[in-house]
């Protein structure tokens, strides 16, 4: 009897891992960025800010650029390239006119950030990403990774064109 209930177990046990494998397996690659695998930062809102920008035209959205500590530390330091660990973050939320402060203003003056757009990061591991100089590339919409390997092969050629100096960098320190 026991022995019965054991044996049935075990193949319970043997029956729900099988189930369980492809999708714990799905779920690993679902939060990394495609041919990167940059993941989604833990803590990343908490970042200290390096920057800001308002693209107009198709974007039209309001930005943040923020670092983890060893990226904020080169920049203040002035340390290229970014030493490995460096993660840069771009926040970007719709730009829009806040009804609320113009009521205030009395007249059309206030923008502020509407509904997130998408953030990307820059991940620095000289080896692992040699090919990219360097840098590993992410896009999360809704905390999700864009799946989207095209897109992941716009970030390096468009960032190779900043300067060298610059580590591939744009984004300048705001004090
Ligand atoms: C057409 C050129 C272009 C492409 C493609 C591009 N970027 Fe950028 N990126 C920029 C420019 C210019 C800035 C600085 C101004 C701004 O934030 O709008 C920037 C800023 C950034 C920043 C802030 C740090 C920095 O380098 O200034 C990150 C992080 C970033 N991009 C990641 C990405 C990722 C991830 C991709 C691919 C999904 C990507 N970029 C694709 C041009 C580009």
């Amino acid at each position: 009897m026991k022995q019965t209930f054991l044996v049935s177990s075990a193949f319970a046990l043997a029956a729900c891992v099988a189930v369980l494998m492809p999708v714990a397996a799905g779920g690993v690659d679902d939060d990394g960025s495609p041919i990167f695998g940059v993941k989604l930062p833990a803590g990343y809102r908490d970042w200290q800010l390096i920057g800001l920008a308002h693209e107009a035209g198709s974007l039209n959205d309001l930005r943040a650029v923020l670092g983890n500590r060893i990226a904020v530390k080169a920049y203040r330091e002035g340390t290229r390239p970014f030493p490995d660990g460096a993660i840069i973050g771009r926040l970007a939320w719709r730009y829009v006119p806040s009804d609320e402060n113009n009521a205030i203003f009395g007249q059309v003056q206030s923008f502020v950030p509407g509904h997130a757009t998408n953030i990307q990061f820059s991940v620095k591991d000289i080896e692992k990403y040699a090919n990219t100089g360097g840098w590993g590339y992410g896009q999360f919409e809704d905390g999700k990774p864009n799946r989207s390997e095209a897109l992941m092969n716009t970030c390096f050629p468009c960032h190779a064109r900043a300067n060298k100096a610059d580590d591939f960098v744009f984004t300048r320190y705001t004090p």
